[in-house]
């Protein structure tokens, strides 16, 4: 078992740490089935934020697709992971805190994938506060939400409950769907769900 010197997942030391060891337990390695189904049933030509992204792989993915994407990550090793990763697309990754960046443009969709669950508890409310002010109405939260009752984290998991609460003051939730090809990490406690901006 690795033990590592950072224990404080709000802190950009922390992500770096595990990138620089090679220790990414929540990283798939890949594009999930659950986002290729979202991607096929929506308009084209989408712009898209993926906050918090990691490697990344969902990046090059979507630009071949035809989205407009932006990438952000506050470690400049998961940056790092990400660009080294993308090829042509290394360019849509840009070193950002989520809570203070602004996009050039407002996107159609945010993208959720072990952001959420990657910060305490205690950053929820300033999550979904920075996800309804970045989306405009109609706009799309979109993703995998893990659900877990375990006090320690990350992964932090959160009740159905709670993340209603969380969200339905400021959106509607328009798709809910069990996953089929999550890793370890989150299998059986993930959920597809997206949430339409009020
Ligand atoms: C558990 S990882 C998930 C990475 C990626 N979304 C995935 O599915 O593999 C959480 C990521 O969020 C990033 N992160 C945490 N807090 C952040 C913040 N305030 N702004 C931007 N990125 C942040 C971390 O650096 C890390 O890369």
């Amino acid at each position: 078992m690795q033990t590592f010197e950072t224990r404080d997942p709000t802190d950009q030391a922390f992500w770096n740490e595990r990138f620089d060891r090679n220790f990414m337990p929540w990283d798939k390695g890949g594009v999930p089935a659950a986002l290729r189904d979202f991607v096929a049933q929506s308009a084209p030509g989408a712009t898209v934020l993926i906050p918090g992204c990691g490697t990344g792989y969902e990046v090059g993915y979507l630009c071949e697709a035809g989205w407009d994407v932006t990438a952000i990550d506050f470690s400049p090793a998961a940056v790092d992971a990400a660009r080294a990763l993308l090829g042509p697309w290394a360019q849509r990754v840009e070193q950002a805190d989520f809570f203070t960046f602004t996009p050039k443009k407002p996107p159609d969709v945010i993208y959720e994938r072990a952001f959420l669950c990657a910060l305490p508890p205690r950053m929820r409310a300033a999550i979904a506060a920075r996800w309804a002010a970045l989306l405009p109405p109609g706009g799309l939260l979109a993703g995998f939400f893990y659900f877990d009752d375990a006090p320690k984290g990350p992964p932090f998991g959160i009740a159905k409950d709670a993340l209603d609460a969380l969200l339905k003051p400021s959106f509607e939730c328009v798709e809910d769907r069990p996953v089929a090809d999550s890793i370890p990490a989150f299998a059986g406690r993930e959920r597809w769900q997206v949430w339409r901006r009020y």
